[in-house]
């Protein structure tokens, strides 16, 4: 079969507008997840009273994932799951070069972004389970089969810490590498939400009431967080 033409992976600047790619709340989601883990290796490295926090941030962001994962089916049209994520050809083919980047996530970012959310959730869930022995338990440590609970333990303060060092560095390689050699500037949409596309690419939804909906999800998630916490006693 003759392999289709390669479409140049950016449009021409005359043929583009800013096009809002994403809302406010993935934004801020993005932003606030970045500091929550950052602080929460720190913490659980510090350790000691540093614990404490460690807990509530570890928490915090179960909370914000469990968000992302919603905002993912019902949130603007670029953040949702069924926009972006795409199977192994479609994958190869962009690898290929025969498809141009598409607005949003494109088909092998959105696999690092599904990546890290999995080892996340695991981090988070593993935590929640976790026993230092010294004087730190999760909240469901107790509600577990103790196998569990030692597993859970050994791959929070192990493998799992090491595969989303391992995840975040490839994640930040990938985005200087579009920036430094692809030219392709990742961060700015990340930032002010709009990326430059060809003047008739669908916009996400980003008005008053849809960021009041996500402040309302974002709400029932905290309190699932808390609900969790206090499942132990
Ligand atoms: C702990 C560190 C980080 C984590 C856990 C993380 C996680 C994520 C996740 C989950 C997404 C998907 C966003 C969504 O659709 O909701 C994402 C996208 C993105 N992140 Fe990060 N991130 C981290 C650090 C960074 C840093 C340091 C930068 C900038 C230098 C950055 C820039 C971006 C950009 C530009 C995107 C959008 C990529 C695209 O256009 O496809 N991230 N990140
Ligand atoms: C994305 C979320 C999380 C990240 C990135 C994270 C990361 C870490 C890191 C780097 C350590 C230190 C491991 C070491 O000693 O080398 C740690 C320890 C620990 N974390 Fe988390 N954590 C997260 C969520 C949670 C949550 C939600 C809880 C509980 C509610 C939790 C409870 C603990 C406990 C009890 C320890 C001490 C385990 C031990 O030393 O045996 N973590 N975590």
């Amino acid at each position: 079969m003759p392999v289709p033409p390669v479409t140049p992976s950016r449009p021409s600047p005359a043929a583009t507008n800013p096009v809002r790619v994403w809302d406010l709340p993935t934004r801020l989601f993005h932003w606030a997840l970045l500091g929550g883990v950052v602080a929460l290796f720190v913490s659980g490295k510090v350790g000691g009273n540093a614990m404490d926090w460690h807990v509530r941030l570890g928490l915090a962001a179960g909370a914000l994932i469990a968000f992302r994962l919603v905002w993912g089916l019902v949130g603007g049209r670029w953040s949702r799951f069924a926009s972006f994520v795409r199977g192994p050809v479609t994958v190869w083919r962009y690898l290929r070069g025969q498809l141009p980047a598409p607005a949003g996530h494109n088909p092998l970012g959105a696999l690092s972004v599904l990546a890290l959310l999995a080892v996340l959730a695991l981090q988070v869930a593993t935590g929640l389970v976790a026993d230092d022995e010294i004087a730190t338990v999760g909240p469901l440590n107790a509600l577990v089969p103790e196998d569990w609970a030692s597993w859970g333990t050994r791959w929070h303060t192990g493998p799992g810490q090491t595969l989303l060092l391992v995840l975040v560095g490839l994640h930040v390689a990938a985005i200087g590498f579009h920036g430094l050699v692809k030219k392709h500037n990742l961060v700015r949409p990340m930032l002010t939400g709009d990326q430059a596309l060809p003047a008739d690419t669908p916009p996400s939804r980003d008005s008053a009431l849809t960021r009041l909906a996500a402040l309302l999800l974002l709400g029932l998630c905290v309190a699932g967080a808390v609900w969790v916490a206090r499942l132990g006693g």
